[in-house]
């Protein structure tokens, strides 16, 4: 599907962005994993977590919508079954890919294969299937290392794991085979990636702690109970919006209800020192690992840019966000540089090439390095045609292009937007107005 985003005048009004996704996949599998039924309260209503939903329910938990809530009734720990559907299809959901196995590993018996769409068969799943393997899992990729990925349940022996990359999907796979591992699971980040996993795991009564770069399990739990789970609002759809905001004069936004997690608001520091007024009450830093979600508004107004620099261990916190940066580089003054951020190459997309290719074919000065990319800004762009490459945040990316843009911008593959964020284009024409 071909859509056209033309130059737009002030964004103006309130928003309520929709479910954070990465703590909606957790949600419906942590939920899945408890013994009694959890209640999830403004669960993400997308492709990736409705994938995900129908994954809990193959491996036996029970799914009921009711209105505005979805409640799970789960297998308990080690309860979960074959799928009687066969492949477990997860479609374009990499979090789903990688977390999901961690606790199917450690199952008393069964086995399963997870597979998705032509995206998800490129991605990476060593990352998960060498951790687990060292842990006594019976699990088996492509010989290149993708998906398909078929699982043996066996019993799982705790592991000091130091990651080779920061990565929060590779983390909650380690911690989640760790519930069902005996002896402790210690796993070391080479920089902080985001902590939803341990939150909700805390949140379910798992004793689980962070010490320094590490967060630790100490042995076998025996039991998970959540109750009620709130989603905030997800940062990373938020920041589409938030970017068209600052970058269009006049405009003035207020973003309701949105997830403010430490792990998550690389952008918002990113922005601040690009010179943009993003207001929010962050919450501060802390070694112990808080049972919930912060959540908070942000009220965000049109302003000039100046460019920044973002490296190494400001990429994980801003990892979904940096196509973004890259668009507001081309607005800024001088330089704009984002470095240590290769992880790019493995998203649904490889956002390097994609972000490069398509913002320089709409006018922007933007240049690949092997870990990232340099924008010299000019304070403009032209438009014109991007392809999303069925990657959600490109075609999102495309459209905001075009509202900044002088000619507008055609986005060749707009429904991927559905994956994460299926109103936007509906959110983006109420705060047009
Ligand atoms: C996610 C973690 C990030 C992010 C992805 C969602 C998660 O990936 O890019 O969109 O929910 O844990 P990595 O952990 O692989 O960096």
């Amino acid at each position: 599907m071909r859509a056209k985003f033309d130059p737009s005048g002030p964004l103006k009004g309130t928003i309520r962005p929709p479910a954070d996704k990465s703590i909606s996949h957790r949600a419906a599998m942590v939920a899945g994993m408890c013994d009694s039924p959890v209640t999830i309260r403004n669960y993400l209503n997308s492709q990736d977590t409705n994938s995900t939903l129908a994954a809990v329910e193959a491996v036996g938990a029970g799914i009921e919508r009711r209105g505005e809530e979805i409640v799970v009734r789960g297998v308990g720990l080690r309860g979960a079954q074959e799928s009687a559907a066969g492949v477990i299809d997860v479609g374009n959901a990499g979090t789903l890919m990688r977390l999901l196995p961690g606790w199917l590993a450690g199952q008393p018996d069964g086995d399963w294969e997870l597979d998705g769409d032509d995206s998800i068969r490129k991605r990476p799943m060593r990352r998960i299937v060498d951790p687990l393997r060292q842990m006594g899992a019976h699990i088996d990729a492509s010989p290149e290392g993708t998906a398909p990925i078929c699982i043996e349940a066996a019993p799982l022996s705790g592991i000091d794991y130091v990651m080779p990359v920061a990565s929060g999907q590779v983390k909650s796979c380690v911690l989640f085979a760790g519930l069902v591992a005996s002896g402790a699971t210690r796993v070391t980040e080479p920089e902080v990636s985001r902590d939803h996993t341990e939150r909700m795991l805390a949140a379910a009564g798992v004793p689980i702690r962070r010490e320094g770069e590490s967060i630790v399990i100490d042995g076998l739990v025996d039991e998970l109970e959540l109750g009620t789970i709130d989603v905030p609002g997800d940062l990373s759809s938020a920041a589409f919006m938030i970017v068209a905001g600052v970058l269009i004069k006049g405009s003035r936004l207020v973003i309701k209800d949105v997830g403010l997690n430490r792990t998550r608001i690389g952008i918002l520091r990113i922005l601040e020192r690009m010179g943009a007024v993003v207001l929010a009450d962050p919450e501060g830093d802390s070694n112990e690992i808080p049972g919930h979600e912060p959540v908070g508004d942000l009220d965000v107004a049109a302003t000039t840019l100046v460019g920044t620099e973002v490296s190494g261990d400001e990429v994980p916190l801003a990892i979904d966000e940096l196509p973004l940066v890259a668009l507001l580089g081309a607005f800024a003054e001088g330089e704009t540089v984002v470095r240590g951020a290769q992880e790019l190459r493995f998203k649904e997309s490889d956002r390097i090439a994609t972000v490069v290719d398509g913002l320089s074919g709409l006018g922007a000065d933007i240049e690949a390095t092997d870990d990232g990319f340099v924008v010299r800004g000019t304070g403009r762009l032209k438009g014109g045609t991007i392809a999303s490459h069925g990657d959600h945040r490109l075609a999102m990316l495309g459209a905001i292009a075009g509202l900044a843009s002088e000619e507008g911008v055609t986005v060749d593959g707009m429904q991927a937007a559905s994956v994460s964020y299926p109103s936007f284009e509906s959110d983006l024409r109420h705060l047009i107005g």
